[in-house]
């Protein structure tokens, strides 16, 4: 070996060593609450890992499966009680600023200030990532809820036609039972009865109706005759389901449409992600369509990870890392591919997307103009903790009783709707 190739070895050598100094001196830990277990949420996380790793940090999951993420929250407070937060936990919607108030979230407004946040995201988003002007969250995607996903290979089996409203809806269900199939795929769970329930109240109630009833929980509309349209109508969709959906998971029901064995679902779009990885393409072996009658209307539900306040320096870098990563376009391209959402960065390329993401994006745009951009409750961005548990539980209760009327119902409903 020539002297020089012995003094350019060295030399990478040590500038090698450095690097690995540096990177070492920064490297922390970073640990992350989700939820997300199932087929393609579980890549859209690792796709998140994977980001943070490059940086040369570690990643410590904290998975905490059921979908919704009920469980995963009763298991962050005890966490949190006790002391131990970790560097970041899905939590969304109010619930931020309720953690937020306990005073145990990181100010981010270094890294927001950085990386531009205040531009890149639209002012709903960003205002429901901050607390008194400073953020505290970051937020990964924008959720469709409002869709219906649909086996085209069972309804042409029966017969049927991908229904866009409620009476549609019913003639399809009739006809995929006729032909042995099971109409609706679902899950028995608290949150997806209340997927379906929100679905069913803007479809035939409308979106001022939905934001009174559900958003401003206002007494007098929470006891109207549209509500009793909407209960019944809620009810019915329940004859289109099998006797097995007590407790089944939402994945599992969307496996149900995979396979044909049911006709459609009514949930959003992390169902995507599943069909997505069972190597489904949209249009072809399944189709995405608004829920009946809400297709100008978009019903949003926005993943976003709350910082928690952490005391090691290299930890707290490794958290700020984290948060800027992921409102990076690279990382928003990846793992809304996999998660079934679209990005929540504006001006966002979205050449590799399917169709139905094009659609969301385009929707979530035009929806935002015409006031016709809800929050969905079931799924923590429109009401307080307590009051959506209670809303959540009195219409769970009405779902599943064979005794209970739709005069009875509302008046839980509208109780439940007082809790603080
Ligand atoms: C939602 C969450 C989605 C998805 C879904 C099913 O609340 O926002 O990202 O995980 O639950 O678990």
């Amino acid at each position: 070996m020539s002297k020089k190739m012995m003094f350019a070895l060295r030399a990478g050598a040590v500038v090698a060593a450095s690097m690995v100094t540096v990177l070492a001196a920064q490297a922390g830990e970073v640990e992350v609450l989700h939820w997300w277990t199932s087929g393609g949420e579980a890549k859209a996380a690792k796709s998140l890992q994977a980001t943070l790793q490059a940086k040369g940090h570690s990643w410590k999951d904290f998975a905490v499966a059921g979908g919704g993420g009920d469980s995963a929250m009763t298991v962050l407070k005890s966490r949190v009680v006790s002391g131990n937060a970790p560097a970041a936990a899905q939590i969304k919607g109010p619930s931020l600023q309720e953690w937020a108030q306990e005073g145990v979230l990181a100010d981010m407004s270094d890294v927001a200030a950085t990386n531009q946040w205040d531009k890149l995201l639209p002012t709903v988003v960003g205002n429901i990532m901050k607390y008194k002007g400073k953020y505290v969250a970051v937020p990964v995607n924008v959720h469709r809820v409002n869709w219906l996903w649909a086996n085209p290979e069972a309804f042409k089996k029966a017969g049927a036609k991908v229904p866009t409203n409620w009476d549609e809806f019913f003639a399809a269900a009739e006809k995929l039972k006729a032909a042995g199939i099971i109409p609706v795929a679902h899950g028995g769970q608290n949150w997806q009865d209340f997927t379906t329930f929100e679905a069913v109240a803007l479809g035939v109630g409308g979106t001022e109706f939905y934001k009174k009833a559900l958003v401003q929980l206002d007494q007098a509309t929470l006891k109207s005759e549209t509500m009793t349209k909407v209960l019944t109508t809620f009810k019915r969709v329940k004859s289109y389901t099998d006797k097995n959906a007590p407790g089944r998971d939402w994945n599992l029901a969307t496996a149900m449409v995979i396979r044909g064995e049911a006709g459609m679902q009514l949930m959003g779009d992390w169902a995507k992600g599943e069909f997505i990885s069972a190597g489904k393409k949209p249009g072809v072996d399944f189709v995405c369509t608004a829920a009946p009658g809400t297709a100008k209307a978009f019903t949003f539900n926005i993943d976003s990870f709350a910082l928690f306040k952490l005391k090691n320096e290299a930890n707290v870098k490794a958290q700020k890392d984290l948060a800027a990563a992921v409102m990076s376009p690279e990382f928003q391209e990846v793992f809304n591919l996999n998660k079934g959402s679209i990005p929540v960065r504006l001006g966002q390329n979205m050449d590799k997307f399917d169709d139905c993401a094009k659609q969301s994006s385009k929707d979530f745009v035009e929806t935002a103009k015409t006031n016709t951009l809800v929050p969905s409750i079931a799924h923590g961005m429109a009401v307080s903790s307590a009051a959506e548990g209670a809303i959540k539980d009195a219409v769970s209760n009405f779902w599943n009783s064979d005794r209970m009327t739709v005069a009875q119902a509302m008046d839980k409903i509208a109780a439940a709707a007082r809790t603080k």
